[in-house]
């Protein structure tokens, strides 16, 4: 007998309850995994009136979330603050989700020892919430993956318990957009994509997301939606490798590839702009790729352009590095035993987030060549732990002794908050891999 039945209640109705429930605001909302992608979402249901509750399987951070601090620095901590006043409950305790109306998954999808999909964060999440579920419940997966984890993952975990997916709880796909730093775009005004295990589901889904998003966009399945999010990944990784590779050519023809990008990009139709820089970083774009790569194995098909993009792409780190030997070999010196400072360590400008940032494998890298190697991250003040690396290292202050003292300033992350100017003045040279310096200069080299 199903709980549904044993409940005495009709599927339709079950629907019918959540759904009414989710427009009149009623509904609890559970966040599992109170990350980049969790926390920004529980700031959004709970500014239209959701209650919320927050899962975290790291005490110190739902310690933190109580307490109304935030971990992350784009989100102010005032905002947390608020949210806990509201009602916002973090814990670290599963079996409130027994007390959820709807239950949104954002835990880690990275890639494992061998560059597979690493999806146990996933499944003992789902695990660990399986014995709280219940019937006219919603489940939504947003982590990033490949086509097919929901159906083959979470639909058969939720089935074990006797609950049917469509009838009795509904399981959709909707994949997190994201732009850290960019303040043109909220998680209101990013349109979502959600696919659903069944039209009940995908009718649910968007009932759900269409309270906090001003735009859902329905696809006709979970694979479809998680397909969607890994085209949109391995789209920016394909273009970044294409530009990277167009760099080495233009440096070696002595064509500015950023003057060349700017042109192309005054075609009105036909191209997008993409940029190049010292290799791909964060938590997506370099990993999300080869969760399809592995999965397209499964099919008997090898995707070459997401394999050459990530050659092409990792391999940049040593290319910015064999500027900074070419660069102090032209002043007569070696690396080895130069001081070289790097300028961000952040994967990218105006965040934080060290999430398999080039400019630490660029440091590394330098390191290990004999080079004294420090930064300066005004979003960084101490070098944190890092899986694989460590340097006892904080930032360094820009003023004038510091940056003239360098024997070559390496600009990994072009951060708003340096001060370019005074830092070209003072610096004996500049490898520049983020086309900051657009004149020429006699002590900056682009990288
Ligand atoms: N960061 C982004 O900009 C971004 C954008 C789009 C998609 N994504 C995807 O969203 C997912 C989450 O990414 P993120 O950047 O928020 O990661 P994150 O590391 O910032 O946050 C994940 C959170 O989940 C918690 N967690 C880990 N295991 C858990 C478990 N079993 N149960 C409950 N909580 C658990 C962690 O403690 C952490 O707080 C990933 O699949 C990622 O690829 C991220």
């Amino acid at each position: 007998m199903t709980e549904t039945a044993r409940m005495g209640y009709i599927s339709d109705d079950m629907k019918e309850a959540l759904l009414k429930k989710l427009h009149d605001r009623q509904a609890v909302i559970g966040i599992v995994g109170l990350g980049y992608v969790g926390l920004p979402l529980m700031l959004r249901f709970t500014a239209v009136g959701y209650k919320v509750i927050g899962f975290d399987i790291d005490p110190e951070k739902v310690q933190a979330l109580k307490q109304g601090h935030s971990y992350i620095k784009h989100i102010a901590a005032d905002k947390i603050a608020s949210t806990i006043k509201n009602g916002f409950q973090p814990t670290t305790d599963f079996a409130r989700a027994k007390d959820t109306d709807a239950l949104i998954i954002c835990v880690p999808t990275p890639l494992n020892a061998h560059r597979e999909p690493d999806l146990s964060f996933i499944t003992s999440t789902m695990d660990e919430l399986l014995p709280h579920l219940h019937t006219g419940q919603i489940v939504s997966l947003e982590s990033t993956t490949y086509p097919g984890t929901t159906d083959e993952e979470l639909k058969p975990r939720i089935e074990s318990r006797g609950l049917n997916v469509g009838k009795d709880v509904f399981l959709v796909y909707s994949p997190e957009r994201e732009d850290p730093g960019n303040p043109n775009f909220t998680t209101a005004n990013i349109p979502k994509v959600c696919g659903g295990c069944t039209p009940a589901c995908l009718e649910v889904g968007i009932a759900l997301y269409g309270q906090v998003v001003n735009k859902v966009i329905p696809v006709s399945s979970t694979r479809a939606a998680e397909m969607t999010k890994l085209l949109e990944n391995i789209h920016r990784a394909v273009n970044i490798g294409l530009v990277n590779e167009m760099k080495i050519v233009a440096d070696r023809m002595d064509i500015d590839i950023r003057e060349v990008i700017d042109a192309a990009a005054t075609k009105p139709f036909g191209f997008v702009p993409y940029y190049p820089g010292p290799g791909l970083g964060g938590h997506c774009i370099p990993i999300d790729p080869f969760y399809l790569t592995w999965k397209a194995r499964e099919y008997g098909i090898h995707t070459r352009f997401i394999e050459l993009a990530g050659e092409v792409n990792s391999a940049m780190p040593d290319w910015v590095v064999s500027k900074v030997v070419d660069s102090l070999n032209n002043h007569g010196k070696p690396l080895k035993g130069s001081h070289i400072l790097v300028l961000g360590i952040a994967y990218k400008k105006n965040v934080d987030d060290m999430r398999e940032s080039p400019s630490v494998h660029m440091m590394e890298l330098l390191r290990a060549k004999g080079a004294k190697v420090d930064y300066s991250d005004p979003h960084v003040p101490v070098f944190p732990k890092i899986r694989g690396y460590s340097f006892d290292l904080s930032s360094v202050a820009l003023n004038e002794k510091n940056i003239s003292s360098y024997d070559c300033i390496l600009l990994a992350t072009d951060h708003d908050d340096y001060d370019y100017v005074k830092i070209r003045k003072y610096a004996k040279m500049i490898v520049d891999s983020r086309g900051k310096y657009r004149t020429q200069y006699p002590n900056v080299i682009k990288a």
